[in-house]
C-alpha cells in the first residue's frame, strides 16, 4: 500500500520507531547480508513449488502464468560482484531511503545517501549510522558520486528538483525510481529522463518501514520491476539485481504505467479511499438507528481488523464464506453484488481519474503548496475528530494487549 496520506504517516511512525544499531562503515564484502537472511532464502528455494529454474519462476495466477524472480538467484557474493564498480547513491532519506539504503548498506553493497544538508532527512540519515563526508552528502554532490541514482525524494518534490538533478545524470549512470509517478506523468512533473541512460524502476509493495523490517526478518518484500528505457541492454537485469539489493524477496514484472495506475488506484480504492468511506457509510446509518457508539464501532471496524480481515489474508474470502454462519453466509452472498454493482461505476470514475492525470495534478498542486502540512493537517484533524475514530480510542484501549498510544 503507498497513499501519499499512508505514506506520510508510515513515515512518521518509522522515525518514530526503534532505529537498527548504527552501522558506521560498509560491511566487508564477505559479510552475510544477514543470517536470518541466509537461512530464510535457502527456505524459500526449499519450498519452492513452481516450475522453471530456480530464482525465476513461471507461476499460474488464476489461469494467467506470469514471471517471477527472487533473491534466492542472486546469493549474496553474485549481488556483490555485480554492483562491485557501482555506488548507489540514494537521493531522499524518507520511509523508502531508510529502508533501502540500510538494506543495500547492510548487503554489503556501495551506498551512499544524498539529501538536504542540515533538513530533518539529514538528521535521521546521521542517526542511522550514515556519516557526512563518508557516505551522507548534499544531493548534487551525491549524485555526482553516484553511478545508480536511486531518487527517493517525495514524488513532488523528484518534479520541484527535477531541473536542477537532470544535467547530473550523465551518460552511464543509471536512474531509479520506486515509482512511475515522475516519469509517466512527465506532461504534469516535467521529469524526462535522458536519452542516454538506463531507466528501472523497484517499487516495493509496503512501507519502507515493512521493506526495512522484513528484511531484518530474513524475509523480503514484493515489489515490482519495470524498466522505462534500456541503453545498455541490461536495464532489466540491473532492476531485478536492485530490487533483491534493497530488499525484495520476490519480484514481479510489470511497466511504468502500470505500476502507477494500479498504485495510484489502489491506495484512492480498498486500501484507504473506499474503505474510510464505506466504515464512514456503515457506522453513520448504525448510529441513525440508535446503536452507542461502541455498538457501531465493533460491528463496522474491530470485528473486521480483529477477527475477520487477518483470516481474509490468511486464507481469503472464499475461505471466510465457507467459515462463517449459515446466516452471514447468506446475507453476505445476497449483498455482494449490490455493494459491486454500486461501486463498479465509482472504480471506473477513478481508474480514468488515475490515467487522465487528475489525480498526479491534484497531488502535486497540494504536495507543491507552501501551506502543505497546515492544509493536510487541518484535513487529518477533521478525521481524528470523527465519532467513529474516537470510540476506537476506547475500544482498543480494552484489547488485552492494549499499549497506550502516542497521540
Ligand atoms: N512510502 C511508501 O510507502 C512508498 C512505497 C513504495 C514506493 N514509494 C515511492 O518511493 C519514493 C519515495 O517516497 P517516500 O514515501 O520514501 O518519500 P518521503 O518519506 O516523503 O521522503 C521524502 C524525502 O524527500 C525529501 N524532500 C522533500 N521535499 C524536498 C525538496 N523540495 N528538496 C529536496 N528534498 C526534498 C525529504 O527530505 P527532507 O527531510 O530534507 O525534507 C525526504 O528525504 C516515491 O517515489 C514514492 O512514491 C513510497
Amino acid at each position: 500500500m503507498a497513499s501519499s496520506l499512508a505514506r506520510t504517516a508510515l513515515r512518521t511512525a518509522a522515525r518514530r520507531a526503534p532505529r537498527a544499531l548504527p552501522a558506521v562503515s560498509r560491511p566487508a564484502q564477505a559479510a552475510s547480508y544477514s543470517l536470518l537472511a541466509k537461512a530464510a532464502a535457502a527456505k524459500s528455494a526449499q519450498c519452492a513449488t513452481a516450475s522453471g529454474t530456480r530464482g525465476v519462476k513461471t507461476l499460474d495466477f488464476a489461469g494467467t502464468k506470469e514471471v517471477v524472480y527472487e533473491r534466492s538467484d542472486w546469493p549474496l557474493a553474485k549481488l556483490q560482484d555485480y554492483f562491485k564498480n557501482d555506488t548507489l547513491a540514494l537521493i531522499g532519506y524518507g520511509s523508502q531511503g531508510h529502508g533501502q539504503g540500510l538494506n543495500a548498506r547492510d548487503n554489503g553493497l556501495n551506498v551512499i545517501v544524498g539529501v538536504r544538508k542540515d533538513g530533518e532527512s539529514w538528521k535521521q540519515a546521521m542517526e542511522d549510522g550514515w556519516v557526512p563526508g563518508e557516505n551522507l552528502f548534499p544531493i548534487e554532490e551525491a549524485i555526482n558520486k553516484g553511478t545508480i541514482i536511486m531518487n527517493l525524494l517525495s514524488d513532488a518534490a523528484q518534479s520541484q528538483t527535477w531541473n536542477s538533478i537532470a544535467p547530473l545524470i550523465t551518460k552511464g549512470k543509471t536512474l531509479y525510481f520506486s515509482h512511475g509517478f515522475s516519469v509517466v506523468f512527465k506532461d504534469d512533473t516535467h521529469v524526462v529522463p535522458p536519452k542516454d541512460v538506463d531507466v528501472i524502476l523497484v517499487a516495493p509493495k509496503g512501507s519502507g518501514r515493512t521493506v526495512r523490517t522484513l528484511f531484518k526478518e530474513g524475509r523480503g518484500i514484493n515489489s515490482s520491476i519495470a524498466v522505462w528505457q534500456d541503453v545498455t541492454g541490461k536495464a532489466k537485469e540491473k532492476a531485478i539485481a536492485l530490487g533483491v539489493a534493497v530488499g525484495s524477496g520476490y519480484l514481479y514484472e510489470t511497466t511504468f504505467e502500470k505500476e502507477v495506475y494500479s498504485d495510484l488506484y489502489g491506495e484512492r480504492g480498498v486500501l484507504m479511499g473506499a474503505i474510510q468511506g464505506l466504515f464512514l457509510a456503515q457506522y453513520q446509518v448504525l448510529r441513525k438507528n440508535g446503536h452507542t457508539p461502541s455498538e457501531a464501532f465493533n460491528e463496522t471496524v474491530e470485528e473486521a481488523t480483529q477477527s475477520l480481515y487477518p483470516l481474509i489474508g490468511q486464507k481469503g474470502m472464499d475461505y471466510m464464506f465457507n467459515a462463517c454462519s449459515t446466516t452471514a453466509r447468506r446475507g453476505a452472498l445476497d449483498w455482494a453484488p449490490v455493494f459491486e454493482k454500486a461501486n463498479l461505476p465509482i472504480f471506473e470514475q477513478l481508474y480514468e481519474s488515475v490515467k487522465n492525470g487528475t489525480e498526479t495534478r491534484k497531488s502535486l498542486e497540494f504536495n507543491g503548496r507552501a501551506t502543505y502540512r497546515e492544509d493536510l493537517n487541518k484535513e487529518l484533524e477533521v478525521i481524528n475528530n470523527q465519532e467513529i475514530w474516537r470510540a476506537g480510542k476506547t475500544v482498543r484501549s480494552l484489547r488485552p494487549d492494549y499499549k497506550p498510544e502516542s497521540e
